[in-house]
């Protein structure tokens, strides 16, 4: 299916996220045929380049999709570029512009507008997108954490339903948009051998485990103003959540997915304080766009619970942080002992229980890692991964999560994308944490973060680092 003809509208189009995923990625469904036969691009933001704006472009494409551009793609590409300059306080030119257009592209076009700005400037932004008539008819696309609290969530939500009704509001957590976010309901709700075990009665744990190599690189300012529970854990790792801990959904469907992701979130008990550990890591208050006092997290680890039947007293750890030991994104659950245990352990590594491993990672793997007789001449058991590379296994590639989701928005499927009420019930869970956060303890750039955050996973313990 080939969506209607569009009028993509970046604004922020010269910024890291544009640069580094939206524009390689509308090239790269462009190039596979996934985007309407006749589509314009027009970037936005304060300032113009000096320049050509698709010179700016195919910069960014020669290094971030470089074996994917041809001169024959670039060729069919580049005229569909343009930029008109625009800020909160003026998008006369850019409402023009658009106008003209869609007038260009026909009756049946339709307007994207992709908000990838500081979030500080999504409200006086969606104030101009209706003040100018660019919302009308339009599909507004937003980039988290939509708002930086409860109140902030609430109002950037009224704020936008004064011009764009919900069924076009497209939030974008892109961690929904990854091929292995999306495997877990396919893992969870398509095979007759999870979902009788997906409860508490088996499962003692869970741990959403976002560790990152990276540091800040060079986006000081937004993470001083976001910090990693904005940045990574009401977002991306609360999305998560939501899927591993869902009920099944009437059907596959924007409406009913989205109603039993809120059910989870409604079932979920507010974050304490109390479970929460946050850490900054040695240096950060040197980065470029960092205060020197900063208190910003770069760290966050917290034990949540469910006040669901399903998950009765089952901890969901989550762990996210900058500047640690190894880049995972990994959901782990913990199944319980079988209740009539007649092995001992042959080795150490049998000691450790069941585990049903996801990783969510571009190449999306999934394991179970089960006891198993040790080879040898004694009845003794030992560990071993029963590991499947989905991709490989099916010599298929997915679509990148941006890919997806920005198609999904020509589609105006709404599956993938986050609903006002769940952002908002997410804000307002955080909301004890976020009255009186812990303070941030200084960590090692490259460990695992601050030893505190070891005791909230006590027993069991972090996974990740045995795991390799
Ligand atoms: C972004 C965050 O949304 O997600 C970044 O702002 C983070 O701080 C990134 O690094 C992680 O995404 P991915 O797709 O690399 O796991």
């Amino acid at each position: 299916q080939r969506p209607d003809p569009h009028v993509v509208v970046l604004f922020g189009a010269r910024g890291d996220l544009a640069r580094r995923k939206l524009l390689p990625g509308l090239y790269r469904l462009a190039r596979a045929s996934l985007l309407p036969e006749d589509f314009r691009i027009i970037g936005s933001g304060r300032h113009a380049p000096d320049g050509d704006f698709a010179e700016e472009v195919r910069e960014a494409l020669d290094e971030h999709a470089a074996g994917d551009v041809t001169e024959e793609g670039w060729a069919d590409f580049a005229p569909r570029l343009s930029f008109v300059a625009s800020s909160a306080d003026d998008g006369g030119d850019l409402a023009a512009a658009v106008r003209e257009a869609r007038a260009e592209l026909g009756d049946g076009a339709r307007t994207m507008l992709y908000l990838s700005v500081p979030p500080s400037a999504m409200r006086p932004m969606v104030a101009m997108l209706g003040a100018t008539g660019l919302a009308q008819d339009a599909r507004v696309v937003m980039e988290k954490p939509f708002g930086a609290d409860l109140a902030g969530a609430r109002e950037l939500n009224a704020a936008l339903h004064e011009h764009v009704a919900e069924e076009d509001v497209f939030r974008i957590d892109h961690f929904l948009g990854k091929e292995a976010a999306q495997g877990i309901l396919a893992l969870r709700f398509a095979n007759g051998l999870f979902e009788p075990i997906w409860n508490a009665e088996h499962i003692a744990s869970v741990q959403i485990d976002v560790p990152e190599e990276l540091g800040l690189e060079g986006r000081g300012s937004f993470y001083e103003e976001t910090g990693a529970f904005r940045d990574m854990v009401v977002t991306h790792l609360a999305q998560m959540l939501g899927f591993v801990a869902m009920d099944a959904p009437e059907r596959l469907d924007a409406g009913a997915l989205r109603d039993a992701k809120a059910a989870a979130f409604a079932a979920l008990a507010p974050f304490e304080p109390a479970h929460a550990v946050f850490g900054q890591f040695e240096g950060y208050r040197d980065e470029a766009g960092v205060e020197g006092d900063s208190a910003t997290e770069t760290f966050a680890a917290l034990r949540v619970h469910s006040r669901a039947p399903r998950w009765a007293g089952v901890p969901f750890l989550l762990r996210t942080g900058k500047a640690m030991a190894q880049t995972r994104r990994t959901v782990t659950l913990t199944l319980r002992e079988p209740a009539h245990r007649i092995f001992t352990a042959g080795d150490a590594s049998a000691a450790r229980p069941n585990e049903i491993v996801l990783e969510l990672t571009e190449d999306p793997r999934v394991a179970v890692d089960l006891r198993v007789k040790a080879p040898g001449p004694d009845l003794e058991v030992t560990r071993a991964p029963l590991t499947l590379d989905v991709q490989r296994e099916l010599d298929q590639e997915g679509l990148e999560a941006y890919e997806r989701l920005l198609r999904d928005v020509m589609l105006g499927d709404q599956l993938l994308f986050a609903r006002a009420d769940e952002v908002e019930r997410l804000w307002e869970l955080a909301a004890p944490l976020l009255a009186d956060p812990p303070a941030p303890i200084p960590y090692a750039q490259g460990s695992w973060g601050p030893d505190e955050a070891r005791d909230l996973a006590a027993p069991t313990g972090w996974r990740l680092p045995d795991h390799d």
